[in-house]
């Protein structure tokens, strides 16, 4: 991909990004539009993955025909918002290998603290899309980037619902290689770090918690 950043403008996005920032929305509606969006936005974060033919026959004749070259898509959730996008992801590319990246924030640094870290072999060789809904601070984004660059991977892009200013320009400070593809750039963090207009927390929201 080109282009740092992609917002998928596509009406059917928006619209169903529109009733998922609803605060009256249930946690059972946000949790099936987030599976739809998420197969939307996978849908423009994959167009260019690199095809090769094979010939097969069809009930006619034998032809070469299109098909995914290379090793297979890792799909990394960073949890635990991530498990949101990653369900849809993975029904449109049921091959794709799967990683997960815990990080939790420590309150006297505020710096982000891996707890959880398995990630599928050959990163090197594969294209790694980390998924996390909101792209806020983008602290714990670079973090996970850099733990799965440690890993090995080369070749990583980013996949989230909503992103903040703020977290899209650490994202390129740190990851300038890295593109992020979202459904919405919103206006800005709040005090507490939450993306406004937003959603609100996409995890509490997509289980229930709050
Ligand atoms: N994480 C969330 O879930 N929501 C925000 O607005 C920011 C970070």
């Amino acid at each position: 991909m080109s282009q740092h950043l992609t917002i998928v403008e596509h009406p059917l996005v928006q619209h169903k990004l529109t009733i998922m920032r609803q605060k009256e929305t249930s946690t059972a509606v946000f949790r099936q539009l987030l599976r739809e969006i998420s197969q939307l936005l996978a849908y423009e974060i994959t167009r260019e993955l690199p095809m090769t033919t094979r010939t097969i026959d069809t009930p006619l004749q034998p032809m070469e025909a299109p098909v995914l070259d290379g090793k297979k898509l890792a799909l990394i959730s960073i949890l635990r918002a991530g498990n949101g996008l990653l369900d849809g992801v993975l029904e449109l590319v049921p091959s794709a290998r799967v990683g997960f990246v815990g990080l939790y924030r420590d309150e006297e640094t505020l710096k982000p603290v891996q707890y959880y870290f398995k990630v599928p072999e050959g990163l090197d060789d594969r294209l790694v899309i980390a998924v996390d809904p909101m792209l806020a601070t983008g602290n714990s984004s670079a973090a996970a980037v850099d733990m799965l660059k440690k890993a090995g991977a080369t070749n990583i892009r980013f996949l989230c619902l909503l992103a903040a200013p703020e977290g899209v320009a650490r994202m390129k400070e740190a990851h300038p290689d890295v593109p992020i593809v979202t459904a919405a750039l919103d206006e800005r963090l709040n005090e507490k770090g939450y993306i406004v207009p937003g959603l609100g927390d996409a995890g509490d929201r997509m289980f229930g918690t709050k």
